[in-house]
């Protein structure tokens, strides 16, 4: 573990816990997390979430250029994340088969799931126009800021309703 990237998910972690508190709105809290990723993780060019609506994936809030509104469970890098129920890094999307490109900057992606009660909620999705980006401390750190806020959001009855 790197102790810089150790620090600066700590970092968001905290910022995100004070962001969301006291909020119940999915929309806002989930807005404000994009941002947060996004303008707090270095090379980034989009990052944002999916939710699950019946069998497909639909756009949520998000940074980044516009993005397609809905991917069919199980397809591209979003969608066999969420199938599969685990997080994906794909160091080159090229490699990827049935990969969307949504951006073509996109050159390395992380999805990782949100899950709640053996129940996947949405994917996180964030991308990067350089090739092997992510790493295994990026998915550790972004599956602990997904749990601070699933942690909250699922407080409220209508979230992810
Ligand atoms: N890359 C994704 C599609 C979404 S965009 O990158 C925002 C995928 O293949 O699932």
């Amino acid at each position: 573990m790197s102790i810089e990237k150790v620090r600066l998910y700590d970092e968001l972690a905290r910022q995100l816990a004070a962001l969301i508190k006291g909020e119940r709105d999915l929309v806002a809290n989930s807005a404000n997390m994009a941002a947060l990723i996004y303008h707090g993780l270095p090379e980034l060019n989009w990052a944002g979430f999916y939710f699950a609506r019946q069998q497909e994936l639909v756009l949520g809030p998000f940074q980044g250029k516009p993005a397609c509104v809905r991917i069919p469970w199980g397809n591209g890098v979003c969608g066999t994340a969420a199938a599969r129920g685990a997080a994906i890094i794909v160091p080159d999307v090229h490699e990827f088969p049935g990969h969307i490109a949504c951006d073509p900057d996109s050159r390395s992606e992380l999805v990782v799931p949100l899950i709640a009660n053996n129940r996947v909620l949405g994917v996180l999705d964030i991308d990067s126009p350089v090739p092997g980006r992510f790493d295994e401390e990026d998915r550790a750190g972004c599956e602990r800021l997904i749990a601070i806020f699933l942690t909250h959001q699922l407080r409220w009855p209508e979230a992810f309703a």
